[in-house]
């Protein structure tokens, strides 16, 4: 791919953007990230992404204010003429020889490029998908959006291996959320999805369908589910940036009631829809 990014203050060559083979992020893992959809060069709740890497940067006391990169995320879209396309934007403890602790007066390495949006075919969408049940071998602040993603690049592998489109983690008998998404359950009507603790990322997407969801006048808890209920649900979906909102029908190969994606979860994915034509309308939702 061609095209500029943002390195540090400077939009330059994608090939010749470098970073410091020293940078933590590169050696420790220690930084974090956002990937933003755009749609018809329109980004997607980037507030929301913005707030989310700024309390992660907080938590991980990585000095540095998100608040400059809004500009910097449309300058991206503009000088690059982007239109269906990821944001993907990561910012780093910096570089700094090799230690664990904090360094002292370390500047963060902040990026902010574009990636190709993978398509989901209407056909996948129609149909529903795969998922995958695997034990939640992460770390306990799954909250926080790290740089770190070896545990759900491993799943996803797993998932792709399986034929299926997802992992979904499980910690003990309960349901967490996808190596890239996270999950809802329809029971008589109900909706259920994991509350918001250090077990999941709080997904701008999950935000996004729960207001769509009380909009409707729907029934929500954000309350925990096992496998077993994930299996007996009505009907089951995925939310992401990437994911968007994905019926699944297919558990561990076992049917979801009917092996058909469900009412509302068309109903949810309907009005998630007409969101997704505001913004790319250029309207704030
Ligand atoms: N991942 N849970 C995990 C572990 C995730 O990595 C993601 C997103 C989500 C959904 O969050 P959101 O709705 O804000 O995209 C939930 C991004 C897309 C990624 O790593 O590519």
């Amino acid at each position: 791919m061609s095209g500029k990014v943002y390195l540090n203050g400077k939009f330059v060559d994608r090939d010749k953007a470098m970073i410091p083979v020293e940078d933590r992020g590169f050696m420790l893992g220690d930084g974090v990230y956002e990937v933003v959809r755009l749609y018809k060069g329109n980004p997607f709740c980037l507030d929301r992404h913005l707030e989310r890497m700024q309390n992660g940067l907080d938590v991980l006391k990585i000095k540095f204010n998100v608040k400059e990169l809004e500009e910097v995320c449309y300058k991206i879209i503009k000088i690059n003429d982007l239109e269906e396309a990821n944001l993907y934007i990561q910012v780093t403890r910096g570089a700094a020889p090799r230690q664990h602790h904090f360094p002292e007066d370390i500047r963060p390495t902040v990026l902010v490029m574009s990636y190709p949006a993978a398509p989901i075919s209407q056909e996948t969408r129609q149909h529903g998908v795969k998922i995958v049940l695997l034990p939640d071998e992460r770390w306990n602040r799954c909250c926080i959006k790290t740089i770190q993603l070896l545990p759900n690049v491993l799943a996803k592998q797993q998932a792709k291996e399986a034929g299926a489109f997802e992992a979904v983690f499980y910690r003990g008998d309960i349901i967490t959320e996808g190596s890239s998404s996270n999950i809802f359950i329809v029971k008589d009507e109900k909706i259920f999805t994991y509350p918001l603790k250090e077990n999941i990322l709080g997904g701008v997407t999950r935000s996004v369908v729960m207001d769509i969801i009380e909009a409707e006048g729907l029934e929500v808890y954000e309350r925990e589910f096992t496998r077993q209920e994930l299996l007996d649900a009505d009907e089951v979906f995925l939310t992401g940036t990437t994911t968007e909102v994905m019926p699944v029908v297919d558990v561990d190969g076992k049917k979801i009631s009917t092996g058909k994606p469900g009412k509302i979860t068309g109903i949810i994915a309907e009005k998630f829809e007409k969101l997704k034509n505001k913004v790319a309308e250029g309207k704030q939702l």
